[in-house]
């Protein structure tokens, strides 16, 4: 029995570990070393080349290296058995920090004010109260649900909106497309942690900026796929847009000749919102290949209809 290991962004070594420590008879291979491929009963990956999964006719699960599969979903050589995601696993942390810090750069101006210092100029802005600044969360997950509870705390006017419908305690919950205008309207700034499915993609467009306030940001943790790119550097170039802050991309690493690399209006960060730390996600994934050792079902295992 073994375990099949892929993923450039991962070090395999804390995962070896973890599964030598709990499952010593298991073997644990690292692509494209796979040893005898009737032995494989788990693959542990983040992003494997298309088709690299369908070659263990006893696989019994692929277990995510990450919170969203969008790209295992998408991949017609991804085989008919459960696929499982990490549920908070460290990962939503992370991704609330990043959501924080980018609602504070933009509403303490400080894109304005790193302009002001390249001109020696000294110019405060008249403040703005947290609780005037309506943040509006996209995704009422895990991950959308701590973002909200930080920003709560730090006294923003807090929105969330999912299209399932899915509320966040304490916040004010929209759902749906009948509501995302309604939604948008307040947002000074939208944090996208939504998973990227057939029903988000390209979520991030031309209608979403224009039904949010002139002058109001955009924060993309979610996917490259949720944001129309064109759409948002027309919104930047209008200013009714004035700054977006983005973690990831259509094409990943971004272009060196991308307009967004060179816009002074967006941050560009290289997908690091959230990074999978095995020693924060190593239990859940041990747990679950306990649980199916067991005959149980797994947690977090995605429906495939939804997409998460
Ligand atoms: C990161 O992008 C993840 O899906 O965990």
């Amino acid at each position: 029995m073994s375990v099949v290991f892929y993923s450039e962004a991962d070090p395999p070594k804390p995962w070896r570990n973890a599964f030598a420590a709990v499952f010593p008879q298991m073997q644990f291979h690292v692509w494209p070393d796979v040893g005898d491929v009737e032995s494989v009963r788990y693959a542990l990956v983040w992003n494997p080349p298309s088709g690299m999964l369908n070659k263990y006719p006893n696989l019994k699960a692929v277990l995510a290296l990450g919170a969203g599969v969008d790209y295992l979903l998408a991949d017609p050589g991804t085989p008919d058995v459960p696929v499982i995601r990490l549920l908070g696993a460290g990962l939503a942390p992370q991704m609330a920090e990043y959501a924080v810090y980018a609602v504070l750069h933009f509403h303490r101006a400080m894109p304005e004010y790193h302009v002001q210092q390249s001109k020696s100029v000294w110019q405060p802005h008249a403040p703005v109260l947290s609780s005037q600044f309506t943040v509006g969360v996209m995704g009422a997950g895990i991950i959308g649900g701590l973002i909200a509870e930080h920003l709560v705390e730090l006294g923003y006017a807090v929105r969330c909106w999912s299209r399932s419908g899915s509320s966040i305690d304490g916040v004010e919950s929209f759902a749906g497309d009948a509501q995302l205008n309604e939604f948008l309207s307040a947002c000074r700034v939208v944090v996208n942690a939504l998973a990227l499915t057939d029903k988000t993609v390209g979520i991030l467009g031309t209608n979403t900026f224009m039904s949010m306030p002139p002058g109001s940001y955009v924060v993309n943790i979610g996917r490259g796929g949720h944001l129309v790119e064109d759409d948002l550097l027309a919104a930047l170039d209008s200013g009714h847009i004035a700054g977006a802050m983005l973690d990831v991309f259509n094409e990943e690493p971004l272009p060196a000749n991308h307009p967004f690399w060179s816009n002074p209006r967006v941050v560009v960060t290289p997908h690091i919102a959230g990074v999978t730390v095995a020693s924060e996600a190593e239990a859940q994934v041990i747990e679950n290949v306990k649980r199916m050792e067991r005959g149980e079902p797994p947690v977090g295992a995605v429906d495939r209809q939804r997409g998460y």
